[in-house]
């Protein structure tokens, strides 16, 4: 998908802004160093960044150099897990160095706009003020406001109190594969219902099975089944690269289901999955208006680590 390195001049004739080679780790690790430097990647490592990618439809990585080195560095990618009609974009600067952020964002736009993408969104994480002040500089707005939160997971969680829920029960995708079409339904009406200004598209979300892959100590689906064997409850919770980090994906409720503790009872069922597999950390992020999502990880132990400002833009 991904076409091949390209440079261009910007308008400040002193920074050069380049497409990166990926055919080798050495210039994407050197971007994520810088990165790290002057913001909050969310991985540092090419190699972990490779596996972030895996499911993306296109991904790219571009910088501004001047005389002085990098001065700004951008990852854009395009996800169908969130829609195919908007690219997401990290990227970070050297504070002040306006010129070099506007023409490497320059460059993320016609990347973007090549590949049909109408928006661009920038998930800017942990932001001072003075960059929230260069992306709106560069054409974004603030369009809404994420926390990554995380848990600690102790031995005794293996054994939390497993919540009942009346008229319910609780397996997981592993367990009955034969439930995949009514997981697949609430999975998609999920997309549809997170209160987020990533404006999450069902049209293109994969399949639940692709989210899952095929290794089911990797990653699981906790199912809640009504009496009809519908799914009416889904928690998804995917371990990362080094297995000790776990993420959850989506925790979705049924419409007709909501309000009745079946959020609360996923969130331990995943909690106990990890405890039992030596999971020593749980993240998760959460959109700032998702009231029940927010109460349901305060409950249970769930911190802010930082928040994600979601900065956007409209291509031409
Ligand atoms: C978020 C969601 C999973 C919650 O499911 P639920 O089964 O209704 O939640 P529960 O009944 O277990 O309630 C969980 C907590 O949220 C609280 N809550 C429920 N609805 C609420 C509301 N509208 N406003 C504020 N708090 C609410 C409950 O009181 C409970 O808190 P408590 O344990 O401190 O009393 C459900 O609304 C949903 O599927 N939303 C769409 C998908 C989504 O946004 N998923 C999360 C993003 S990953």
């Amino acid at each position: 998908m991904r076409s091949g390195p390209t440079s261009s001049v910007s308008p400040d004739p002193a920074v050069t802004v380049s497409e990166l080679d990926l055919a080798g780790d050495a210039q994407l690790d050197e971007l994520l160093a810088f990165a790290s430097e002057h913001g909050t990647p969310r991985v540092t490592s090419a190699v972990a960044y490779r596996e972030l990618m895996a499911e993306a439809a296109a991904w790219s990585a571009f910088v501004a150099r001047s005389a002085d080195g990098i001065r700004a560095a951008a990852l854009p990618s395009i996800q169908a897990a969130i829609g195919l009609d908007q690219a997401q974009l990290n990227a970070f600067l050297v504070p002040g160095d306006q010129a070099a952020f506007d023409a490497v964002l320059e460059q993320v736009a016609a990347w973007a706009s090549e590949r049909s993408a109408t928006h661009v969104t920038a998930h800017v994480s942990a932001p001072t003020d003075t960059a929230i002040d260069a992306w709106r500089a560069a054409g974004y707005e603030q369009v809404g406001e994420r926390a990554r939160v995380s848990r600690p997971v102790t031995s005794e969680d293996a054994t939390m109190a497993e919540i009942d829920v009346e008229g319910v029960t609780f397996t997981t995708l592993a367990e009955r594969p034969d439930l995949e079409d009514s997981a697949d339904e609430l999975w998609r009406i999920a997309h549809d219902d997170v209160p987020s200004a990533l404006r999450f598209s069902s049209a293109d979300v994969p399949p639940l099975r692709g989210e899952l892959g095929d290794d089911p100590e990797r990653a699981v689906a906790v199912l809640a089944i009504d009496g009809d064997d519908r799914v009416v409850g889904l928690a998804l919770l995917i371990r990362a690269a080094d297995r000790t980090i776990a993420g959850h994906r989506m925790t979705a409720t049924a419409r007709e289901w909501r309000g009745r503790g079946l959020a609360n009872a996923l969130k331990v069922a995943t909690i106990r999955w990890a405890a039992a597999r030596g999971v020593d950390k749980l993240q998760a992020s959460n959109d700032s208006g998702n009231a029940p999502m927010q109460a349901v990880n305060a409950r249970f132990g769930y911190e802010p680590e930082y928040r994600l400002v979601l900065m956007r833009r409209a291509l031409a």
